[in-house]
């Protein structure tokens, strides 16, 4: 039933421990893993009014083409993170497709999660942020709000 399984990770503490999760799904007749990782929009642009203040700006760059440089290094970087992780899930006998995609994070993983069509999310109550009051991470609150499929959620420790 839970055959197509999607993995988001923030590469945080929380999200890692989700992993073994996912592989126990391998003896529940999980056969594929669509892992992912959002390179987060509000992040770059967060990013830009400090180099801004920085006086990158001044490097002769536009805004477009500083932000389009940080948005392809952050997502090399990522990709190049995925792959210990994918031979992870390859190692138990995973099908594994790696997808590092810029956006909103929780409006991709919802609308990814329609796209391949997946039975479950399995995801981290906490993500980087990791607040210690806080019962559940923004990005797993607006999943479980706006996502039909089932969500599985792994609790920080
Ligand atoms: N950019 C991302 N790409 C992929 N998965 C993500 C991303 N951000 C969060 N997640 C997933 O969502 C889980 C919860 O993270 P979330 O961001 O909601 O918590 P947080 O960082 O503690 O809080 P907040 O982001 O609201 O400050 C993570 O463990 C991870 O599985
Ligand atoms: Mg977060």
């Amino acid at each position: 039933m839970y055959k197509k399984i999607l993995y988001p990770t923030d590469f945080s503490e929380v999200a890692e421990m989700v992993l073994k999760h996912v592989k126990a799904f391998k003896n529940l007749g999980g056969e594929e893993v669509i892992l992912l990782h959002i390179v987060d929009e509000n992040d770059i642009k967060k990013k830009d009014i400090f180099s801004l203040l920085l006086g990158v700006a001044g490097l002769n760059k536009s805004i477009e083409e500083f932000e389009n440089e940080l948005k392809k290094k952050l997502s090399e970087k990522a990709k190049d993170k995925m792959k210990k992780i994918k031979k992870e899930l390859e190692d138990v006998g995973f099908k594994v497709k790696d997808i590092v995609t810029v956006g909103s994070p929780h409006e991709k993983i919802v609308e990814i999660a329609e796209e391949e069509n997946v039975d479950v999310i399995i995801i981290g109550s906490h993500g980087k942020t990791n607040l210690k009051d806080i019962l559940l991470g923004s990005v797993t609150e607006n999943v479980i709000k706006k996502s039909d499929k089932p969500v599985l959620i792994v609790r920080r420790e």
